[in-house]
This record gives C-alpha cells, structure tokens and sequence, in this order.
C-alpha cells in the first residue's frame, strides 16, 4: 500500500497595513534604531489596530487569502487549528470561530499554544491527522497580536514583536513529499524567563495585578537567547543527520523569526548558506506563531517541488523543535 504523507498544498498571508517603525519606537522608550538593527536585524513590525479586532481578523484575513489563491471550497475543509499565543477570547475557540467565518462549516477548530513553537508543533499535529487516513484537508493557521500583550514602556519587549498571520493547507500526498521527519521538545524550566505572569489560573486577574503590569510579556532576553542558539541548532543538525542529509541536499532553512542572530547561528551550525536562509524579520519581527508561515507565504513563488525545507523554532515554555518536509507544489 502507498504510504500517505502529509504535505502542504497552499499557503496564504495577512499582516495589517500599520507599520510600526524603530523610529517610533525611539519616541516611546530609550532606544534607537542601530541598537535594534544590530542586535535583533528588525527595522519594522506590523501592528494591528481597530478597536475589538483580534487574532481572528488576521487569522480569517490569511485563511481567505489561501482559500482565493488555491480556488477551495471551504466547505471540503475538515480541520481548523489555530496555533497562538493570543486567542481572541479565554476559553472560547479561536479557531471555532474563525472556522465558521470563513465558510469551513463541515469543519471542526481548536487552538494550539506553545508559544513561538506553535506553528512548528500544529505542523505535527495537522500533518498526523492527514496521515490518519481520516481527514483530507486540515487548515492550520499561525497568528498572534502580540500588540495586546505587550508593554510598549518597556525597551526589553517591544521592540521585538509585531502582529500578523500565516495559513497553510495540509492534504495527503502519494508522491512521498511534505512531512518527513520532526523532533519536538519542551523543559519546564523555560517558564520563568518568558512569560506573562497574570490573568491565567496560577494568578488571577486583580486590580493589584493590572497596575503592576503582570498581563505583558516578560522576558529575560539574554538567558532565553542562550537556551534559544543552541537548542535551536541542535534539533535542526539532527534533522540533517538523522535523515542523511548534507548541506547541498538542503534548499531552504525555515526559521522562527525570533533574532536574526539566533537565526543565523542556526544557519551556521547546519552549514547552510545565507542565501538559503528564509529571512522576514527586518520587516515583520516576532511574530510569534506566524513567523514560520509568513515565510512559506513570503518565499512561496521560489520554492519548487521536491525542495527539502528545514523548520526550526524556539519558543517559551520553554519550546523547541525541528521538522524536515518536502515541498509540494510549483506556484
Ligand atoms: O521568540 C521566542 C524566543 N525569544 C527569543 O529568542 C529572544 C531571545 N533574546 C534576544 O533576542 C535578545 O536577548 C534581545 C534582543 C532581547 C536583547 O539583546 P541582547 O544582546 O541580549 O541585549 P541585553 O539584554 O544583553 O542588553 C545589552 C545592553 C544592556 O545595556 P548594558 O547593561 O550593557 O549597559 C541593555 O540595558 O543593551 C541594553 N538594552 C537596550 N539598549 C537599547 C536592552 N534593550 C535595549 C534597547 N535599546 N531596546
């Protein structure tokens, strides 16, 4: 019997139209634009703004942008996951939600967390589903408006993150190409470098708790970066080994836009070339789970089928992970 893989057949994007600059971010904290470029590579982030819009906007914005782009019906879609840091809502599905907005309603949705490995960890997830045999057509979006979570009189965060979304559609493959290997990874030990401390079930929210400014993102950059280079380029070394790969065997190294030095350590440790090398970072920063995505949307029109993309990512929790997949289509 044909073996069933996993590959992904469609990429979409949405990032807002906002464009949040260093130079303005010189106006709101002690910074400058030479300091952030030489120590993250970010010049510009997008931020999403209108009042009561959410994750959900940029994530229906990108699924619709997949949906036009592949010619799909909804309707034929099984599976929504939405892998973010920030739902619309505690408690209620993101992913239910955008589901029915966007017409995918013989689907069922829930969200993914594992921070800036969400996408990574939902690639798992969807690509496990397709293999099952029992669902053709699983949507899995990476978004997050990392804007609501962050504290912008704080020059250790906010010059970091910016909003956007990322879709991608997982469909069987008898061709062997899309998901071929993936080792993810977590240690507990992460959760007290990067966090937000309230508003979850450890620490309710209270007036005492809002004024202390306990529901942004807190990170001890130096102490993550660490964790984050050599975990990083670790698990995408293995995907090479363990597959036996070579570095002219790699077309495409798919890394979460967390720092461009981070990514470049990466880079380095595989062997793999600059010019190899996915980067959205000058443009978009941290998106958190739409970094890997927004890059397969970005890169789409050079990837070719058959092209062998390296995944790696790193996120709180702490998070981590690789994953090698095959490409699958000429756009
Ligand atoms: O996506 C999830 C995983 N997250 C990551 O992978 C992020 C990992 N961490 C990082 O990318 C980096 O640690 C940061 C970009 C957050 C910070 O860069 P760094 O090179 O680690 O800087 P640092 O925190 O060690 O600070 C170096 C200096 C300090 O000054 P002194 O003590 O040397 O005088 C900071 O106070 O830079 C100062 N500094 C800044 N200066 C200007 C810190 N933030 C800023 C700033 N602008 N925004």
């Amino acid at each position: 019997m044909t073996k069933i893989t996993a590959a992904i057949s469609a990429v979409g994007k949405y990032v807002p139209d906002y464009i949040l600059t260093n130079k303005e971010l010189e106006t709101y904290v002690d910074t400058n634009d030479e300091w952030i470029t030489t120590r993250t590579g970010i010049k510009e982030r997008r931020i999403l703004k209108g009042e009561g819009l959410g994750t959900s906007y940029m994530a229906i914005k990108a699924s619709e942008d997949l949906i036009k782009k592949a010619h799909l019906d909804p309707k034929e879609i099984d599976l929504v996951i939405v892998a973010t840091a920030t739902p619309d809502l505690q408690v209620a599905s993101t992913a239910a939600y955008v589901a029915s907005e966007i017409g995918a309603t013989n689907a069922f949705g829930y969200d993914l967390q594992a921070a800036c490995s969400s996408f990574l960890y939902g690639m798992s997830t969807a690509a496990s589903y397709i293999a099952s045999g029992r669902y053709k057509k699983v949507l899995l979006i990476g978004a997050d408006k990392m804007s609501s979570i962050i504290d912008y009189s704080d020059r250790a965060t906010c010059i970091i993150f910016g909003d956007g979304a990322g879709a991608a559609l997982f469909e069987p493959n008898l061709e062997n190409l899309g998901l071929q290997d993936e080792y993810l990874r977590s240690d507990g030990v992460g959760r007290d470098f990067l966090r937000i401390e309230a508003g979850g079930s450890m620490m309710p929210t209270t007036l005492e708790t809002v004024q202390q400014k306990k529901h942004f993102v807190y990170q001890e950059g130096k102490t993550v970066f660490k964790y984050a280079v050599s975990n990083m380029a670790d698990v995408a070394e293995k995907m090479l080994t363990r597959n036996n790969l070579s570095e002219s065997d790699i077309q495409w190294l798919v890394a979460h836009q967390a720092n461009k030095r981070i990514i470049e350590a990466t880079a380095n440790r595989v062997g793999v070339a600059a010019e190899k090398v996915m980067m959205n970072i000058h443009r978009y920063g941290n998106t958190t789970s739409a970094t890997l995505p927004l890059l397969l949307a970005d890169y789409e029109k050079e990837l070719k089928k058959g092209d062998n993309l390296i995944f790696a990512a790193f996120g709180g929790g702490f998070t981590w992970g690789a994953a090698y997949l095959k490409w699958a289509y000429n756009s």
